[in-house]
């Protein structure tokens, strides 16, 4: 199912990639105000909720350049650490983050496949990267990021998903895009709870929906308090 998926190939794509927003973008660059918008009033309500996570350690997982880390972690969390496998985009982090850079932790140069945290951390970001692990990698990942969350701890993960509900591959970066359902379906395997969900809004027609969810070790239900499952950016029908 995961045939689309070469690691190499992936890596060879991003290779010649500028390392600029609008490169980490694949030409999108103008929709990563609306995003970080989106992801902030997201990252709000989880840092506002009852049983929230501390703001100590945030994790940024196939960071590109660090735009998610610059405009949105490092507000809003003491440090980040940050995970990706391109050598030009890791170079290029600090000096795009500029100002904040004191605050950046460790740059890990590695595929999120290979990947095990060794810190504990409040919030770790997966956005625009899981299509890139085949459905196997990417549950290992999620499960050893689970394990990785300090108490009240949150994985975030904000991808596109499919209109048709199958899965659909792009030979070109050697990825695929998930359906909703599957996404779900590798959750529950992981034994990762839904706490929160949202659609991102203000995005342009014609590109993939776009959805945030927010999990939690699932024998952690009791001290993480569901919470309501509305949102201000979109409220959505939820299966949880
Ligand atoms: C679409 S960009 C998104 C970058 C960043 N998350 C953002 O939203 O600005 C995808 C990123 O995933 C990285 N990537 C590709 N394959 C990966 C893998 N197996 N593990 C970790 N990162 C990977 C690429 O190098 C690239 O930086």
């Amino acid at each position: 199912m995961n045939g689309a998926i070469n690691y190499e190939k992936s890596l060879q794509y991003w290779a010649d990639i500028p390392p600029t927003v609008d490169g980490v973008l694949g030409g999108f660059g103008f929709i990563s105000e609306a995003d970080i918008e989106g992801s902030e009033l997201f990252l709000k309500s989880l840092l506002s909720s009852e049983a929230s996570p501390s703001t100590k350690m945030a994790l940024d997982c196939g960071a590109g350049i660090g735009r998610i880390t610059k405009k949105l972690l490092l507000p809003n969390f003491e440090m980040v650490d940050v995970v990706e496998p391109d050598e030009k985009f890791i170079n290029s982090i600090k000096q795009y983050v500029g100002e904040l850079s004191s605050k950046l932790g460790m740059l890990y140069k590695v595929g999120l496949q290979e990947f095990t945290p060794v810190r504990k951390y409040d919030v770790i970001w997966n956005q625009w990267v899981l299509g890139y692990l085949t459905d196997k990698d990417l549950e290992a990942y999620l499960i050893r990021c689970r394990n990785s969350l300090s108490k009240n701890g949150v994985i975030v993960v904000k991808e596109n998903v499919t209109s048709s509900g199958k899965i659909e591959k792009d030979l070109t970066d050697s990825s695929v895009t998930r359906s909703y359902k599957q996404y779900l379906s590798i959750f529950k395997k992981c034994n990762l709870k839904r706490i929160k969900q949202c659609k991102q809004t203000n995005f342009p027609n014609g590109i993939y929906p776009v959805y945030m969810f927010a999990l939690v070790p699932k024998e952690l239900e009791t001290t993480n308090q569901e919470q309501n499952n509305s949102c201000n950016i979109e409220q959505n029908e939820l299966e949880l």
